[in-house]
């Protein structure tokens, strides 16, 4: 890799003007973007998590800021795959730039199930697959902790399409470097590193969790030289891209994930108050760069 790194990517025998992916679940499908005209930008829109049955999703409150940085706990909300691949899909076309799917399961068969579903759409350019989830079928561990498990979802993904997909990992628990290594021996094309940390809020005074599932996923500007470490330990030891994901609000921000060994660079939590923030941090990138 030459320093500073080149804001173009190649990722996935595409050409892409600019490496910010909007992260799932902070971009919806596209949809409200596209309409409010602020995909200016973007390389990529990840989609919100779609399961194979619809979810309600989680109680409120969903959403909690701290002070440094935003707690959620939204349950995978989503219509399910059939509504998605009906109702949704259709409109998602006309992005003006590549979409991926992401994909969250309860089960190891699950991901399989709704990525074959989802085969009968041409719009998506491939899928992410969010490991992060707690694996219901085996006792309720998030799937990624296990590299086993990791491995076994990736092979019934490959089995069921021919296009590629990133698998993303949980930085809590396990061994990210392990899982990563595993996903890749299951065939997947990237990995996505990663997905949010554990963080909760308690009342002091009533010694309860704001959150009603207790723990939530938190994201924060303050995650970044975590997520840097990451990336650039999965990247030193995988043959496949990296896709960053997590602490991003600056321009430089992306260029440091870049030189950290990322492909592509997410960005999620900022795009709530700023919706343009691809476009501002392609403008500060090219002003650092003069590329
Ligand atoms: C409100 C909200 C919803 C999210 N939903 C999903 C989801 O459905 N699937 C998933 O893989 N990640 C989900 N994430 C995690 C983001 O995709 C991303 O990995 C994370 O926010 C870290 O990036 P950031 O620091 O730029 O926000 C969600 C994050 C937030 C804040």
């Amino acid at each position: 890799m030459s320093f500073p790194p080149a804001i173009r990517r190649k990722f996935w025998g595409h050409d892409f003007s600019s490496p910010v992916m909007l992260a799932s679940g902070t971009a919806g499908f596209g949809e409200e973007l596209l309409d409010l005209k602020c995909l200016s930008g973007v390389g990529a829109v990840v989609s919100k998590a779609v399961t194979l049955k619809p979810r309600e999703g989680n109680l409120p409150p969903r959403l909690l800021e701290t002070p440094f940085g935003l707690l959620n706990s939204i349950g995978l909300a989503n219509p399910g795959v059939h509504h998605v691949l009906n109702c949704i899909l259709p409109a998602a076309a006309a992005l003006p730039c590549p979409f991926l799917i992401n994909v969250a399961g309860e089960s190891v068969d699950e991901f399989a199930d709704v990525v074959n579903i989802l085969e009968d759409s041409s719009v998506h350019i491939g899928y992410e697959i969010n490991v992060s989830c707690p694996n219901v079928a085996e006792g309720g561990t998030a799937f990624g902790v296990d590299p086993e498990v990791v491995l076994r979802v990736a092979q019934g993904v490959s089995r069921v399409t021919d296009r590629p997909f990133s698998v993303k990992l949980t930085p809590n628990g396990g061994d990210i470097v392990q899982s990563a290594e595993a996903a890749v021996e299951g065939g997947a094309s990237a990995v996505t590193v990663c997905n949010t940390f554990l963080g909760m809020h308690i009342d002091w005074k009533t010694g309860k969790s704001v959150i009603r599932r207790k723990v939530a996923g938190y994201t924060s500007p303050a995650l970044l030289p975590l997520v840097v470490a990451k990336v650039w330990q999965v990247s030193n030891a995988v043959s496949v891209p990296v896709i960053s994901s997590g602490g991003v609000s600056r321009g430089e921000d992306v260029l440091q994930l870049l030189a950290a060994g990322a492909q592509m660079v997410q960005v999620g939590t900022r795009l709530m108050r700023r919706p343009f923030a691809a476009s501002e941090l392609m403008d500060e990138m090219k002003k650092l760069t003069g590329e």
